[in-house]
């Protein structure tokens, strides 16, 4: 199977559990579970799902140990996504295609959705905590439990930064730790998690995060990148909001070509953090090359 085939075979098996999580039923709250469905069950990548999986597989084979963290994980970054469109942030009509939820509902309803999905991502990892079978297996769990509260921590700074930094000069060092911030942190995050849960020991933990960190800000840049000069179509968001919000990013810094020159500097760096692991990397390999040449 080649690296697209398997992409999609993975995006199906996350597809198929996220499914597994909803509120289908008659209840006062139905429009509540329903925004929540219209933005978590859509055409998103997965990719962050997917680091779980795939990290956790350099170590062992019965992926299907991590699906519930990989719920959690898409859960929380579509909480992200929802309440990044909102007014007082990005203030996006479109996303993936479609309306954003507030357009779609209204922005009560959207930044409740995203509430909904950031409790119930830990209301899953506390579950798996409790489930665990024995001592060993908690204090992984509870080591990843830490780990996800951290990077949504991260997340949210790196967001409030995103937003103050608006139509500021910064430098190259604060625009990283914005990237790192506001989107790395999950990949650094879903990188080690997967890891963690499958045993792997400091030292290769350690060594997957410094492709984590790569593949984070590479997928940051290459978010700037194509902000700026991607199809909306194919993307299904607009092009040219960071130069109308002001934003400050790889392109309004240092421009398109540069932003490239970058882009495939981090991406040779992540790749090279795989190195160790031979064919049982194969996979975060060329995700890390698909990261560079997306177009969506
Ligand atoms: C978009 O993430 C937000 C950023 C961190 C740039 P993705 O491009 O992974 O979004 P979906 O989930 O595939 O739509
Ligand atoms: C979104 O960043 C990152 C998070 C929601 C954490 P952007 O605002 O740059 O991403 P898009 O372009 O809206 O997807
Ligand atoms: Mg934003
Ligand atoms: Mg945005």
């Amino acid at each position: 199977m080649d690296f697209k085939e398997q992409l999609k075979k993975y995006q199906e098996i996350v597809n198929i559990e996220l499914d597994k999580y909803l509120t289908k039923q008659e209840c006062p709250e139905k429009v509540l579970n329903q925004a929540i469905e219209y933005s978590l069950i859509s055409t998103a990548k997965r990719l962050r799902p997917i680091l779980i999986l795939q990290s956790y597989k350099i170590f062992r084979e019965d992926y299907e140990e991590c699906l519930p963290f990989a719920v959690a994980m898409e859960m929380v970054h579509t909480f992200s996504l929802i309440h990044d469109d909102l007014p007082g942030i990005d203030n996006d009509d479109y996303r993936r295609g479609r309306l954003t939820n507030h357009k779609k509902y209204n922005e009560a309803t959207a930044i409740l959705a995203g509430d909904s999905l950031l409790n119930h991502a830990y209301m899953i990892i506390a579950n798996e905590v409790a489930q665990a079978n024995n001592c060993e297996e908690a204090k992984r769990k509870m080591q990843v439990l830490n780990e996800f509260a951290d990077a949504i921590n991260k997340m949210i700074i790196g967001e409030y930064l995103d937003t103050e930094c608006q139509g500021t000069q910064i430098s190259k060092d604060e625009l990283d730790n914005i990237h790192n911030n506001k989107t790395g942190a999950f990949f650094i995050y879903c990188v080690r998690a997967g890891a963690i849960l499958a045993g792997a020991s400091e030292e290769e933990i350690n060594k997957l995060t410094i492709y984590g960190e790569k593949i984070g800000l590479a997928f940051q840049v290459k978010d700037d990148i194509l902000s700026a000069t991607g199809d909306a179509k194919i993307m299904g968001k607009p092009v040219g909001r960071d130069e109308e919000m002001n934003k400050a990013t790889y392109v309004t810094k240092f421009g398109v070509d540069k932003s490239r020159e970058l882009l495939e500097n981090i991406t040779n760096e992540a790749v090279e953090a795989l190195n160790d692991y031979k064919e049982k990397a194969e996979f975060l390999r060329e995700l890390a090359i698909y990261i560079k040449e997306r177009n969506k």
